[in-house]
């Protein structure tokens, strides 16, 4: 690999430095990005369904969530929207392969609601391990979808605290992989991203190795379950955040801990965010992190749950916004009366971007395609956080990887 390097404030100087490392055939990325069935249900400009995903924006696209039963079989959650006698959602999702032959499309077990101790009790069970694969293998071939994507919110915490649900979380794994094998079906996983956390939950080796890919959740690392304002994509801690004993509480720690290790770099998706975590600060002309807040955010319109505020309703109600970089932390937020709001935009995700190519990653992942500015109502086009993955990608000479 050649790169360029030009000292700025001697422009005519550029040295190209040749690395040692032979080229390899890593120049494709993957999107993986998640659809959230319920936002069907949103009301107005809010209101997303299938037919609003560009389906050559993705490389893959799952459907959020399935459930576990607690014999180990997969639960449909909402049968309305899924099913044919109702709005059909998986046919349709399925049927968006039609129009991008590249497209994987999979389904995504667990997720917050789900809990986590249903999942510790079916994967520390022999014959609940073997009807969550029989299960998966046969809703995965009903409705053709290209295969599961584990998201257990988390092994070894919240509602079980068990510790042997790391090792079989692993087993549960090796399983599904050993049958997906017969058929050629993909299995990814979503994951904690925070240092502290992977030990708890993962055994990074052996997820490296059943896994194709696996979904870092870089999101939500603050919010008004804090008692104070803090943002929730920080890629790098701020000064700051070593006084509060959280110098270790951001993506770039979350993420070298991961390849250290013992992650593929190649199998891992960075998360995008197209939300927002939102504060309601205790005292308006203090805007600081850690300064007091009284609670979350306003609720916005369509996401309807105080502390969170999609990208589409952040360009809605404030058009004329001042974003505020944090030249530190790497994200903007913007603050308007007593409100909060930390987010990304089209820069942050190009640092980001940046950020993981500089890591050799194998892709992004975005959640969620319902709050990214679907519509282009905001006047930045369609899907302008999406696409801001795409603009940094060419820019850099990458192209989506073709399944
Ligand atoms: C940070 O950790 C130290 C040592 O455990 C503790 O004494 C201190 O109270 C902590 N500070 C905060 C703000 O939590
Ligand atoms: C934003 O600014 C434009 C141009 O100044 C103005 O017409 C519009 O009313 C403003 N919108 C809001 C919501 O403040
Ligand atoms: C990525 O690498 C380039 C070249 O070394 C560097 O200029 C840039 O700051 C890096 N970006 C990030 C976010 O790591």
């Amino acid at each position: 690999m050649k790169v360029a390097v030009c000292l700025i404030g001697f422009s005519a100087i550029c040295l190209a430095l040749v690395q040692a490392t032979p080229v390899k055939a890593d120049n494709e990325k993957a999107i993986f990005c998640y659809f959230e069935s319920w936002t069907v249900y949103r009301p107005g400009n809010g209101k997303f369904d299938v037919e609003n995903i560009d389906p050559n924006l993705c490389t893959h696209v799952a459907f959020t969530f399935l459930g576990l039963n607690s014999d180990g079989t997969l639960n449909i959650l909402d049968p309305w929207e899924s099913n044919p006698d109702g709005l059909d959602g998986f046919e349709r999702l399925v049927g968006l392969k039609k129009q991008n032959s590249n497209l994987k499309v999979l389904a995504s077990l667990g997720g917050w609601n789900e809990g986590s101790l249903k999942y510790s009790q079916v994967v520390a069970d022999p014959a609940k391990r073997a009807n969550l694969v029989a299960s998966a293998i046969a809703f995965i071939n009903k409705y053709g979808f290209d295969g599961l994507d584990f998201d257990w919110e988390y092994p070894s915490r919240r509602d079980s605290e068990n510790p042997d649900d790391k090792e079989n979380f692993v087993t549960m794994l090796q399983e599904l992989r050993e049958a997906f094998d017969q058929y050629g079906l993909l299995l990814s996983a979503a994951v904690n991203s925070a240092k502290v956390n992977v030990d708890i939950s993962y055994n990074v080796p052996l997820l490296s190795k059943y896994l194709d890919h696996v979904n870092v959740m870089t999101y939500d690392f603050h919010g008004d379950f804090d008692k104070y304002i803090g943002h929730h994509t920080l890629l790098y801690s701020a000064p700051i955040d070593a006084q509060y004993n959280n110098s270790e509480w951001n993506i770039d720690d979350g993420i070298k801990y991961w390849l250290a290790s013992g992650m593929d770099p190649a199998k891992m998706n960075f998360g995008i965010a197209t939300y927002a975590r939102t504060f309601t600060m205790a005292d308006s002309t203090n805007p600081e992190l850690y300064a007091a807040i009284t609670g979350g955010g306003v609720p916005g319109p369509y996401t309807r749950s105080a502390g969170v505020l999609g990208y589409n309703e952040i360009c809605e109600l404030y058009p004329n916004r001042t974003d505020i970089f944090d030249d530190v932390q790497m994200v903007p937020h913007v603050v308007i009366g007593n409100q909060w709001i930390g987010y990304d935009n089209e820069q942050s995700i190009g640092i980001k971007v940046d950020y993981a190519l500089n890591k050799s990653l194998g892709g992004f992942m975005v959640w969620s395609f319902d709050t990214d500015d679907f519509t282009g109502l905001c006047g930045e086009g369609t899907y302008p956080l999406t696409r801001a993955i795409h603009t940094k990608l060419a820019q850099r000479g990458f192209t989506l990887k073709k399944n």
